[in-house]
């Protein structure tokens, strides 16, 4: 009785201002518009992202400005793209065609953090074994703590394992052949990537992701928008390592 007098107060205008404002708290509390809302910025990252990559095309030129990035942005690596750099990755070479890789991918976030905090206890263990002299032992602590945490901002990374079980002694060629080509893929589609091997421990690495014995670990990737592209680190002179016919007699 109260209420319909007090509806006779509140003229229809009001009563539809009144709906408006309940509707817009609504979305605004809940998340349907959150996702929207972070649809949008994800969208907006890899618009970003794809904007800054310097791609290209010529395998020549693929080649010669691959190098190993250490430190990346945070923009997003499409999966359309992890894709396309895995599928390269796999029409390389193998013993007996064999094709004995698995290409594991980490990418959600709270297992790239735990990724970080693993690669910093592993780097403290075999610091600590080496039982240095505290200076020089506080220094290879944070030196290697500073590259983890330079490395760890790519949002993507790839860890590469072959199959041992059919030929143990040459699975380690075909894992370097893919990588190579993964290296290549990526770099043609604006991606750097780092050949990492000194901060992930096969075993610690295999434990972490629980790889099954007899799949033997290549290296780890990052794969990421480099911060920025790195000089060319010297390259020999090519002439010195070719060598025609013969070696000269020693
Ligand atoms: C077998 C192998 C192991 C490597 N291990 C590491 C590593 O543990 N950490 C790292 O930062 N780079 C590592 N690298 C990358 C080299 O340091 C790098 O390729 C070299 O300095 C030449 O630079 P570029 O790749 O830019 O041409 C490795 C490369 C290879 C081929």
């Amino acid at each position: 009785m109260g209420f319909a007098k007090h509806r006779e107060f509140l003229p229809i205008g009001q009563r539809v201002l009144v709906c408006c404002v309940a509707a817009s708290l609504w979305l605004v509390a809940f998340s349907p518009f959150h996702h929207d809302l972070k649809w949008c910025e994800d969208k907006a990252a890899i618009v970003e992202s794809q904007a800054k990559a310097e791609k290209l095309e010529s395998i020549f030129d693929v080649i010669r400005h691959r190098r190993s990035v250490r430190e990346y942005d945070s923009a997003p690596v499409l999966e359309e793209d992890i894709r396309l750099i895995l599928d390269m990755a796999h029409y390389a070479p193998t013993a007996g065609n064999v094709q004995p890789w698995r290409f594991l991918i980490i990418k959600e976030k709270e297992n790239l953090q735990r990724l970080h905090e693993a690669l910093n206890e592993w780097w403290t263990d075999s610091v600590k074994k080496r039982n240095l002299p505290p200076e020089q032992e506080k220094e290879a602590l944070e030196r290697g703590r500073q590259y983890i945490q330079r490395l760890m901002t790519a949002p993507v990374f790839i860890f590469i394992f072959v199959d041992t079980s059919v030929y143990p002694e040459l699975a380690m060629y075909d894992g370097c052949l893919a990588v190579e080509n993964l290296m290549l893929a990526a770099r043609a589609l604006g991606y750097g990537t780092v050949f990492s091997t000194t901060f992930f421990p096969e075993e610690k690495v295999r434990d972490f992701v629980q790889a099954p014995a007899n799949l033997a670990l290549i290296c780890a990737t990052p794969l990421g928008r480099p911060k920025h592209w790195p000089t060319m680190p010297p390259k020999k002179d090519l002439d010195e390592l070719i060598v025609r016919e013969r070696f000269e007699k020693q």
